[in-house]
């Protein structure tokens, strides 16, 4: 999809994680409005993204086929909304799913591709998330898929038991749920609008292979929630996919969850900055209304902001070392706490230290260790979080992080 957006990480907001299936006008608005207000628009945030439930559940338009929007919730139709939206100088995304139904049970896709596309487009939609659920038997797909980890094993705990798995080698460009989401490109490419394409398909089909040539950014594993076990799960999971991130392809963590539920401000600060390392989309999931200051601060992080949006470099940051867990295996409660990656935004090198203990611990960043530091003895380092210079530091860094707590470096030539 090298077709004029998505060459860069998607940066926005969408209903489902502060709002779930409760989703209307109204909420979409005052968003969108907050948007402009908080300052994020400045920095990038554009995408204003209806999740699931915006249509009639009763089934499409029976004259013409078309999908509904529900004209309770959305009395001036998903096309007013995005007129507003557009009026605001902000983009407007939808969902649909690859299937049947959606998650919630709406009316989703699969053999409506091309109308769909039509009927968006015509709405001024300027990006699709294309979920997962709702998928017929005759469409699920002959083998089982389960992501392997960075040795190519299947990490226990977080695959089904495969009943039949592929067979080594197998083709994943022929399996159904590569059909089913590339029907939905070819008829997104069909329309004149240019339309972002999420693929929502939490890593089924090893679309971490095929995921580049289809959409402009694919989930890599299951939903997150608004817990730190879950966070860590998923950084742990995606830190071994690290390897598939580049320019107009992102591999997705899923949406952010700061500002919601029991994520603390320092567990929202470690989110945030891994996934803004991992190069993924970042889409806020809270109320932007009630949004904390902490909160605000650390989604507006623009040293983070300008990793991930990072005009000349494709890469992500990696893992050099994994940290608490020194043997770089599947473990979900501690993921890899060191990461660093190249950045020409911030003309040097970016370096995040996670504390993933229960207590405070002290987290050292050693430059000889870090890859993209080459051996130099003596480097600049500029906090990230405080926006503190701290100096020319000469060999290490030490950090003591509160719990969860994250130090992000920027780290710049010799001194
Ligand atoms: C599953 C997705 O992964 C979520 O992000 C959300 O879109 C829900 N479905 C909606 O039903």
């Amino acid at each position: 999809r090298k077709d004029g957006v998505g060459r860069l990480p998607a940066l926005g907001w969408n209903s489902w994680n502060a709002f779930g299936c409760d989703v209307n006008e109204d909420k979409i608005m005052t968003a969108a409005n907050e948007m402009v207000k908080l300052g994020l628009k400045d920095l990038g945030y554009e995408y204003v993204n209806i999740d699931d439930c915006w249509s009639m559940k009763t089934g499409r338009n029976s004259m013409t086929g078309r999908l509904m929007p529900n004209m309770t919730s959305f009395p001036d139709g998903i096309s007013g909304v995005a007129d507003q939206v557009h009026g605001l100088g902000l983009k407007i995304g939808i969902y649909s799913s690859a299937g049947e139904t959606t998650c919630a049970g709406y009316p989703a896709s699969l053999g409506h591709e091309s109308l769909d596309a039509e009927t968006w487009a015509g709405w001024g939609i300027d990006y699709l998330k294309y979920d997962n659920c709702g998928v017929p038997s005759n469409w699920t797909d002959q083998y089982n898929f389960c992501v392997p980890d960075g040795s190519g094993n299947f990490p226990n705990g977080t695959c089904p038991n495969l009943s039949n798995p592929a067979p080594a080698g197998y083709d994943w460009t022929s399996s159904n749920t590569f059909k089913r989401y590339t029907a939905m490109r070819n008829a997104l490419l069909g329309e004149k609008r240019t339309i972002l394409y999420s693929l929502c398909d939490w890593g089924d089909g090893d679309v971490n292979t095929w995921g580049n040539e289809t959409g402009n950014s694919w989930r890599m594993s299951g939903d997150i929630s608004a817990s730190w076990s879950r966070i860590a799960a998923i950084t742990n999971e995606n830190s071994f996919k690290m390897n598939y991130v580049g320019f107009w392809g992102h591999p997705d963590p899923d949406m952010l969850e700061v500002g919601n539920g029991d994520v603390t401000d320092a567990e929202a600060r470690s989110h945030f900055a891994l996934w803004a390392a991992m190069k993924g989309p970042l889409i806020i999931g809270t109320d932007l209304d009630t949004l904390s200051q902490a909160n605000l601060a650390t989604i507006k992080n623009e040293y983070l902001i300008k990793f991930n949006q990072d005009p000349v470099v494709g890469r992500s940051a990696h893992p050099y070392k994994w940290g608490y867990n020194p043997d770089w295996t599947f473990d979900p409660v501690h993921p890899a706490e060191y990461w660093s990656g190249p950045s020409s935004n911030l003309g040097g090198t970016l370096v995040l230290m996670l504390n993933s203990e229960n207590s405070t611990a002290t987290r050292t960043a050693i430059w000889e260790e870090i890859p993209e530091l080459k051996g130099g003895s003596s480097y600049h380092v500029t906090d990230a979080w405080s926006g503190k210079d701290l100096g020319c530091v000469k060999s290490q860094y030490s950090s003591t992080l509160a719990s969860h707590d994250s130090a992000v470096l920027v780290v710049k030539g010799c001194c």
